[in-house]
């Protein structure tokens, strides 16, 4: 299939795998990108500019198609290397970085003078805008439906899409809730240019993540993921398991009052202990309600071709059924 996006990064499916903490390792962004998608290695998982470099060596020694690497700008007392990790993007050769969280005006120079493409991911049509403004060369519109942080605007694709459409000149891709043929359809039905996967990808067999969060995954319905600090402005969506019942509890006994502090037990470095150990209820883990849609665990070979005939069928065989009508 060829859309702007694929003719943009130079992949052979519209398809691309989202940044992910703790699951976004040199094994899963090959493993996507091998398919024909776009893998996304997640930078500030590494941990130091220096590790970064060496998982994107790594990364082009399992694959020789392009992929990219996520960079998440956090408020933060400390900020991380952020310098360092760009020197590791642009020595390690990466042609596409994929921006999330704050503005990424600073850095975009920097990225742009090495021939980096930029696609930032937000979750409005304001900042997708302003994305445009700054000199972003795409956006993936991220709906309210998706694991990880769906912003504050609670605006679900349906409506966020073609919106982002209407405003857009820059081409996006559909984020959120997208598993299948159906929803790359869907999404480029409303105007999106191709869709970004977290979640679905997971729950692949080359996902570098204990069985137990894979089985979690299949396992869980849509109406298993909760929305977590809201009342920090800093929403996420997350499985449902013991600690987020526990961090519940704590938003709804302190109210206004609750800070960052007070819920460290079940967000602060939880992720090895889930994604590695398998320890299920170790704290809050980002996931989509598009967990009501994964029934299986497939190689990504297997995600990515089956989304492909799926969407070939739906176009060519449901939709133009419908036209002939
Ligand atoms: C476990 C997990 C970790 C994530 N970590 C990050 C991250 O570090 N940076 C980021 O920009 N997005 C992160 N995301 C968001 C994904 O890149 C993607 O935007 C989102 O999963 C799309 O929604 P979906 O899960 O419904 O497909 C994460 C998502 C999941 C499920």
């Amino acid at each position: 299939m060829k859309t702007k996006i694929t003719e943009l990064f130079g992949i052979e499916h519209p398809i691309i795998q989202g940044g992910m903490h703790f699951v976004g390792f040199a094994e899963m962004a090959a493993a996507v990108s091998e398919a024909g998608g776009l893998g996304i290695i997640t930078g500030l998982t590494q941990g130091t500019p220096e590790k970064l470099a060496n998982e994107i060596r790594r990364c082009h020694e399992m694959t020789k198609k392009p992929f990219g690497v996520n960079l998440t700008f956090l408020p933060s007392v400390t900020p991380p290397d952020y310098p360092g990790y760009i020197r590791a993007i642009v020595e390690g050769g990466i042609k596409v970085v994929e921006t999330a969280g704050n503005n990424p005006q600073k850095w975009l120079p920097a990225l742009k003078d090495a021939g980096i493409k930029v696609i930032h991911k937000c979750t409005s049509v304001r900042h997708s805008l302003k994305a445009e403004s700054i000199g972003c060369d795409a956006v993936s519109v991220d709906g309210f439906e998706c694991g990880g942080h769906p912003g504050e605007d609670d605006v679900p694709n349906f409506i966020l899409l073609p919106r982002a459409a209407e405003e857009l000149k820059i081409p996006f891709v559909a984020s959120g809730g997208m598993a299948d043929g159906r929803s790359l359809v869907a999404a480029l039905s409303l105007g999106a240019e191709g869709m970004n996967m977290g979640t679905r990808f997971m729950a692949t067999k080359e996902a570098p993540i204990h069985d137990h969060v894979k089985q979690a995954l299949v396992a869980a319905s849509e109406l298993d993921t909760r929305l977590v600090m809201r009342p920090l402005r800093n929403t996420e969506r997350v499985l449902k398991n013991a600690a987020v019942d526990r961090l519940l509890e704590k938003e709804k006994a302190l109210g206004s009052n609750l800070k960052f502090e007070d819920i460290l037990p079940e967000v602060a470095g939880v992720y090895p202990k889930i994604m590695k150990e398998g320890a299920m209820d170790a704290g809050a883990w980002s996931c989509g309600m598009v967990a009501g849609l994964i029934h299986d665990v497939p190689t990504v070979k297997e995600l990515i071709d089956r989304i492909m005939s799926e969407a070939d069928g739906i176009i060519g065989r449901r939709l133009a059924g419908f036209a002939k009508a």
